[in-house]
């Protein structure tokens, strides 16, 4: 592959000082739904004000990896555990450098202390890294002896401005006591097609489909997906949880969360559930309402998730598919919640968000 075709620069020409060099971009995850979208963004950057340019370090997957910015571009092979080496030819790439993780991979984050303790920002939507324990939560955003952290704005709610407006709040010194959200892109969508008359089971596989769902659709409908976004919204607005303080909804009789199952089988079994789901939303029907998956968060209870039926005409209850929505409320919002609303999911919505978040994140590393 010729190198030319990784360097990406920006149309727009540096400010007039122009000495700034390139940022050196390691992308995990190239070949995936958001990471192909991500990928072409950089290298075809159309509009936009921004004036930073990057370059490719390097692309992996977890097959191979390219290395195009070496002075002879090359690929190769990828060996087993060899992510330390990686990271280590990485760090010696010349420059100021960000790593992009765009895989669901629950290895790579444990790297990324080092990164960070090398000046090296994360920019991801993985959410493995932030949903673990608070211990490791609390080193990613307060790296010892450093101000480098990790960016993950794009782990809840993909493009929307959900965890940087609880942050801002947060250092405004306003406090978060209550929220209520609709955060599963995935089950906006689903519900939406169930709600149209759709059997479960071809719901789900049209999700996963058009990209909506986790790389394994079993994240999703097994609740781990939305548990890790609780747990993260949570400790964002300030609460220290673990994982077990928040318990795993238990909404699908039969659909529990089995590491390394075959996706296929897994969508196939999902057909001995359609007549349960048609019955529920009959029945929800009938009482003029809609169900909706909710995280429900109030300081004295602690944190809720599970399917609610709502009238028709509340805000949740007339997402679109696709659509997620919080509503917080705060000392400073304490009568009319704070609503923040809209798609949640889908690769290229996530893209358009990691690309902003990077834009920010490279701007700062020169
Ligand atoms: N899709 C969405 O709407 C959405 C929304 C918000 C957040 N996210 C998050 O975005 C991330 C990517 O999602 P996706 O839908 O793009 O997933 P995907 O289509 O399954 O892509 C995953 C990518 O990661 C790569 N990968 C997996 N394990 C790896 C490893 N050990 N080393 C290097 N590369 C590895 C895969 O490589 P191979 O091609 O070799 O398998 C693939 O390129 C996930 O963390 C997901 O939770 C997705």
């Amino acid at each position: 592959m010729p190198r030319r075709e990784f360097l990406v620069e920006s149309r727009f020409q540096l400010d007039s000082s122009g000495g700034a060099a390139p940022v050196t971009l390691g992308v995990f995850g190239h070949t995936g739904q958001v990471g192909r979208v991500l990928v072409q963004m950089l290298r075809e950057p159309t509009s936009g004000t921004n004036p930073l340019r990057w370059v490719f370090g390097f692309l992996a997957n977890r097959h191979n990896i390219l290395w195009p910015s070496e002075a002879s571009s090359f690929s190769e092979n990828r060996q087993g555990d060899d992510w330390i080496l990686i990271l280590d030819r990485f760090q010696r790439c010349p420059g100021p450098k960000i790593l992009i993780d765009c895989t669901a991979d629950e290895t790579l984050p444990k790297l990324y202390p080092s990164l960070l303790a090398s000046n090296i920002p994360v920019v991801t939507p993985n959410k493995h890294a932030f949903s673990g324990s608070q211990s490791f939560y609390n080193r990613l955003n307060r790296p010892e002896g450093g101000f480098v952290r990790c960016h993950y704005e794009t782990t809840v709610g993909a493009a929307l401005p959900i965890l940087s407006t609880i942050r801002a709040l947060r250092e405004s010194g306003d406090r978060v006591w209550k929220f209520e959200a609709a955060l599963s892109g995935t089950w906006s969508f689903i519900l939406h097609q169930l709600h149209q008359g759709l059997p479960f089971s071809q719901a789900v596989r049209r999700a996963r489909d058009l990209g909506i769902t986790e790389p394994h659709p079993q994240a999703d409908l097994a609740g781990m997906d939305l548990h890790r976004k609780a747990l993260i919204l949570m400790r964002e607005a300030g609460y220290q949880v673990e994982p077990g303080d928040v318990l795993l909804p238990r909404w699908i009789p039969g659909v529990t969360f089995r590491p390394g199952l075959d996706r296929e089988l897994f969508l196939n079994d999902l057909v001995k559930q359609d007549p349960l789901w048609s019955t529920s939303i009959l029945e929800a029907r009938k009482r003029g309402e809609k169900l909706v998956l909710l995280i429900r968060f109030d300081v004295h209870r602690g944190a809720i998730l599970g399917l609610v039926s709502l009238p028709a005409g509340n805000a949740f209850a007339e997402l679109r598919p696709g659509e997620n929505r919080l509503e917080i409320w705060t000392d400073r919002y304490c009568d009319i919640p704070l609503s923040i609303a809209g798609p949640g999911a889908g690769a290229e919505i996530t893209a358009f968000g990691l690309f902003q978040e990077l834009l920010r994140v490279a701007s700062r590393v020169h």
